[in-house]
């Protein structure tokens, strides 16, 4: 899977790909991200890339042209399965969005700044729009930087453990099961016994119905949805 990454901040964007699993992902090859500075697009002495809103009001809108070949340009090079646009009025990210996602190949991710980019953009260019919660980042670029990382994770062979990411949370439409490891005695504090049993189909059924009193505890509302049993095969 290929990533490429539009921004006027690239800055921003340059930690969290070199760190840990998606660094390893880059390694073996899975994974490939790449930052792009929009600015790099622009033309003019100034560089510029945003402008004043048509009809007034405070700030600044991202301009057409410049993410127009900046988009035009990666797409001489590959094809794309999706160009994404983060925003706080997109759809909103969730466990199966990403496990849709993690199945494409080549993906676009432009961030949006200012007052966001200019309409035409999202008509012509724009084929998904994705908001990581109701809140407003000052930039799309710690949105795609949670995106990428929900996403690459899910691709085969980049967790260490294949089977980790099948037991996350939401994987199943439930919250995880707590955990433990040693020691079996911390002061006191036991670990359940039924985890040290050895009896993996008594231990599957706990950690089950654990996940179901914790997301009933917390998020009653992940229960509206189908729920997967111990053993069934994960989609
Ligand atoms: N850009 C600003 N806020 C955002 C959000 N909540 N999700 C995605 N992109 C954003």
């Amino acid at each position: 899977m290929r990533i490429d990454i539009i921004t006027v901040v690239p800055g921003l964007l340059e930690g969290p790909f070199s760190h840990s699993i998606l660094k390893r992902a880059e390694d073996k090859g899975l994974a490939k991200v790449r930052i792009h500075n929009l600015r790099d697009y622009a033309s003019g002495k100034q560089k510029q890339v945003d402008d004043y809103a048509f009809g007034g009001g405070a700030g600044m809108v991202m301009m057409v042209e410049p993410i127009a070949k900046c988009i035009q340009a990666l797409q001489a090079e590959r094809n794309y399965d999706e160009i994404i646009y983060m925003t706080p009025d997109g759809q909103p990210f969730n466990q199966p969005v990403a496990n849709e996602l993690s199945l494409k190949g080549n993906l676009i991710i432009l961030c949006g700044h200012y007052k966001g980019v200019d309409e035409r953009v999202r008509q012509k260019y724009i084929t998904r729009e994705i908001s990581i919660g109701d809140f407003v980042l000052s930039g799309g670029e710690l949105a795609a930087a949670v995106l990428t990382d929900a996403v690459i994770r899910l691709i085969p062979g980049v967790l260490n453990d294949e089977t980790s990411a099948l037991t996350d949370s939401f994987q199943d439409g439930l919250l995880a099961p707590p955990v433990y490891t040693r020691p079996a005695d911390y002061n006191g504090m036991k670990v359940p016994d039924i985890l040290l049993s050895g009896h993996n189909e008594k231990i599957a059924n706990w950690r089950f119905e654990e996940s179901v009193r914790r997301t009933k505890e917390r998020r009653p509302d992940l229960l509206q949805g189908p729920v997967s049993e111990p053993g069934d095969e994960v989609k």
